[in-house]
C-alpha cells in the first residue's frame, strides 16, 4: 500500500508545490506497519480494488493530562473520490482506532489556506487553535 500510494501520490494530496519526499526503502516500510503506535486506515473502492484514500498518525506520549495523544499526520483522497464522504468515513475510521488504544485526544495540523482540509476537520468538531502557534521543522 505505501509503494502504491508513493507512485501515485499527486492523486491524494493537496495539489501544493511540495518538494519532492523519497519514499521510505522496504525495511524502514515494515518497521512503519508493525509499529504498535502507528494507526493508518485505507479506503478501498471495492468496485476496483483501488485505493480510494488514506489516513495515518501516531500515538505521542505528553506529560500532561493525558499520557497518549494520537497525532493525526496526513489524511489524502485520491482526486476522484473526493466529496463523495469518504474524507468523513476516514476521519471516523481513525476516532474508533483511537479509543480502541483508550485514547481520546488528538490533533492535526494543515495549512490555513487549505480551506476543505479545516472544513473537515472543524465538522468532525475539531477545535481550532488560537491562531498564535508557529509550527517550526527541526533537524537533528
Ligand atoms: C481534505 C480531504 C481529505 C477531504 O476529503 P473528502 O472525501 O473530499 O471529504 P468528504 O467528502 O468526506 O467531506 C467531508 C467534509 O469536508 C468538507 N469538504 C469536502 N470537500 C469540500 C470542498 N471541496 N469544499 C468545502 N468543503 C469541503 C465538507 O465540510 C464536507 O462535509 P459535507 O459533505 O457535509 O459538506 C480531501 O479533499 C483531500 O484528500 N485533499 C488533499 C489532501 C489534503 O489536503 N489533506 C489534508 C491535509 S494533510
Amino acid at each position: 500500500m505505501l509503494a502504491t500510494l508513493f507512485k501515485g501520490n499527486a492523486r491524494f494530496g493537496d495539489g501544493g508545490d511540495h518538494d519532492w519526499q523519497p519514499p521510505l526503502g522496504s525495511d524502514e516500510a515494515a518497521r512503519f506497519v508493525a509499529d504498535p503506535g502507528t494507526v493508518c486506515v485505507a479506503a478501498i473502492d471495492m468496485a476496483t480494488n483501488h485505493i480510494a484514500g488514506f489516513v495515518y498518525g501516531g500515538v505521542l506520549s505528553r506529560r500532561h493530562t493525558r499520557l497518549h495523544h494520537l497525532c493525526l499526520c496526513e489524511v489524502g483522497l485520491d482526486v476522484d473520490h473526493r466529496q463523495s464522504g469518504v474524507g468523513r468515513l476516514l476521519m471516523d475510521a481513525f476516532a474508533g482506532e483511537a479509543r480502541k488504544m483508550g485514547i481520546d485526544r488528538g490533533f492535526v495540523v494543515t495549512n490555513e489556506a487549505n480551506t476543505v482540509a479545516i472544513a473537515l476537520y472543524e465538522e468532525m468538531g475539531a477545535m481550532r487553535g488560537d491562531g498564535r502557534d508557529v509550527l517550526f521543522g527541526l533537524s537533528f
